[in-house]
């Protein structure tokens, strides 16, 4: 694999199917029914320049669940990028005390500024609008793993990325992954101005992929197999766009959405944070509860796939079987209430 994940651009489908391989590897650690020391003596720094929960949780408790320690600075208040330091500095300093780097930052490109200046692997934890590799294939690996329990696959399947596919660097990456599998079909819908990029529809129309652009939901989608919705990314909004914008509703996933316009078997995704405001019009709570909604075990994907991530970088995987011990703690049998039996 590349030194760096900083795109998908840099995986091939091998690295794809590899690094999913590894994460079902993982899977007894993730569950915390094995550990591992593997990572006993490395360093993590985990740097957040932007907001954030469950990415700078999940790959510091990956990193932890290998064995290794956390390092972590978050926002650029109390970073010395305050004090005028540049990436490249702050990267060779970075470099000196730790292992692998994992960075978000607002700006596009950034990650990769940050990276071209150390040997160190270095993670895309989200740039701005552009690429969040790590997000991706935790989502592909949700896809296939729900696909296997529903006895489905990849080829001819019918995928809805919907909410803010602009800004949303989530879709961006997820879109050029499943580019790479078997012929699909896909259907974006985004409200007015916030539409997929057109090189991206362009990249997965010309790799024979089936896609169709809509501007509403008001549509029959009986033989869609994933709805992945997103949250409208309005800190990215220029003060124009921000003028009177609201979401409409008729571009919320709730369950009269689901039991009237799609299967029965239809799965739920979001890459989360929700937003729960009133008149956000995001997926809606009234799904809660209901096995098709699929976040949860999406997030709880995130520790397994973040593992696979740097025990592939730091070339440690084919040590993990030989170093597995049961866990001793408490761990109950599920982790939420309303999670699902399966
Ligand atoms: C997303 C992000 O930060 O891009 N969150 C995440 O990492 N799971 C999506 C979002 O913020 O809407």
């Amino acid at each position: 694999m590349h030194p760096h994940l900083l795109s998908v651009d840099s995986l091939s489908r091998d690295h794809v199917d590899h690094l999913l391989r590894v994460a079902a590897r993982m899977e007894p650690i993730a569950q915390r029914r094995k550990v591992t020391r593997v990572l006993e003596g490395a360093v993590l720094g985990n740097l957040f320049f932007e907001a954030s929960t469950r990415t700078r949780v999940s790959f510091n408790a990956a990193f932890c669940r290998l064995g290794g320690s956390v390092c972590d600075t978050t926002g650029f208040t109390f970073s010395s990028m305050a004090k005028g330091e540049s990436l490249y500095d702050t990267s060779r300093v970075m470099s000196g005390y730790c292992d692998a780097i994992v960075m978000r930052h607002p700006e596009q490109g950034s990650v990769a500024e940050f990276a071209a200046a150390t040997h160190v692997p270095v993670i895309n934890g989200g740039d701005g609008p552009g690429e969040h590799p790590s997000q991706a294939l935790l989502d592909l690996y949700t896809i296939d793993k729900e696909f296997t329990r529903l006895g489905k696959s990849l080829a001819d399947a019918h995928i809805l990325l919907t909410g803010d596919l602009k800004y949303g660097r989530t879709v961006h990456s997820l879109i050029k992954l499943l580019s790479l599998y078997a012929p699909m079909r896909l259907t974006l819908v985004a409200p007015p101005g916030l539409e997929m990029p057109s090189h991206l529809v362009d990249l997965v129309s010309d790799r024979g992929h089936r896609v169709e652009q809509r501007d509403t939901l008001a549509s029959d989608f009986r033989d869609l197999d994933v709805v992945y919705t997103t949250r409208i990314q309005k800190e990215r909004f220029t003060a124009e766009m921000s003028e009177g914008f609201s979401l409409s509703r008729d571009f919320t996933v709730d369950r009269v959405f689901l039991d009237q316009r799609c299967g029965r078997d239809t799965i739920v995704m979001h890459p989360l944070p929700r937003d729960s405001r009133p008149d956000a019009n995001d997926l809606d709570v009234d799904l809660n509860g209901d096995p098709r909604l699929a976040i949860f075990r999406q997030t709880d994907n995130g520790i397994p796939v973040r593992m696979a991530i740097f025990a592939t970088l730091l070339e440690v995987e084919s040590l993990i079987e030989r170093d597995l011990r049961d866990v001793r703690w408490f761990v109950p049998a599920k982790f939420g209430v309303d999670d699902a039996a399966f």
